[in-house]
């Protein structure tokens, strides 16, 4: 590790209020930090270490205008019927699934003028099914957690998303992707409009037994 970055928050504090950052400022992220997230991503394991991630930094604005038109086709296709009316998990209060809800909304009229959108891909070297397409998830998705980490250390707000994906074809095409690609995850990233706080999850007790799972 290199010792300029003793003023970056510990590992703890960023999981702990990591939380999807939807709404971002418009202001230029320096370059130098975008290749900072990725070759954070980089450090994660992957399946055989085979290290086949591989990561696009959107900044032009007509590439993100296409992204930002297939999110607009997932976001009104999944959530748009339920915005006034999400219902509530037993973790989630419908108030705060409403603003979470009002969130991805924003997120959606804005993600054209975001700094950069991060697309986390794989790379498999041959042309990619269905299955191969799936079995490449589980090394894609360390990398883009330690992504998600590096943002908020460096207090730069971030989301994983997926809406925008639903549609390989169209996202080969905006992204220039061979037909040996396949993208997994989009993350705007920027400054955030506002304030970081912490994640609320189920407690421990409830998702963890020792040594075999009892109610
Ligand atoms: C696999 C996956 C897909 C997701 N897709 C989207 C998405 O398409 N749009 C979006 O706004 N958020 C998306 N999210 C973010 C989740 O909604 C968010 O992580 C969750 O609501 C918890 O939010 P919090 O971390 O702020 O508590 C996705 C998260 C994951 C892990």
């Amino acid at each position: 590790m290199s010792d300029d970055n003793s003023n970056e928050m510990s590992l703890f504090e960023a999981m702990y209020s990591c939380r999807a950052m939807r709404r971002l400022d418009t202001r230029e992220v320096a370059e130098e930090l975008l290749v900072k997230l990725v070759d954070a991503a980089n450090q994660a394991p992957s399946g055989s270490n085979m290290q086949n991630a591989r990561w696009i930094v959107v900044r032009d604005a007509e590439v993100k205008k296409k992204l930002a038109d297939l999110n607009r086709i997932g976001v009104e296709a999944y959530i748009g019927p339920m915005v006034d009316n999400p219902g509530e998990l037993p973790h989630q209060p419908v108030d705060k699934r409403r603003r979470m809800m009002h969130a991805v909304l924003w997120q959606m009229e804005h993600l054209h003028e975001l700094p950069a959108l991060i697309i986390a891909c794989m790379e498999f070297g041959q042309k990619v099914d269905g299955a191969m397409a799936a079995a490449g998830s589980g090394s894609i998705w360390p990398g883009i957690q330690n992504l998600l980490l590096a943002a908020r250390a460096l207090g730069l707000g971030a989301a994983p998303t997926t809406l925008a994906l639903g549609n390989p074809k169209a996202v080969a095409e905006a992204l220039n992707l061979p037909d040996t690609m396949a993208a997994y995850c989009l993350i705007p990233v920027g400054y955030p409009l506002g304030k970081f706080g912490p994640v609320t999850r189920k407690p421990v007790s409830e998702i963890m037994r020792f040594d075999g799972w009892s109610d």
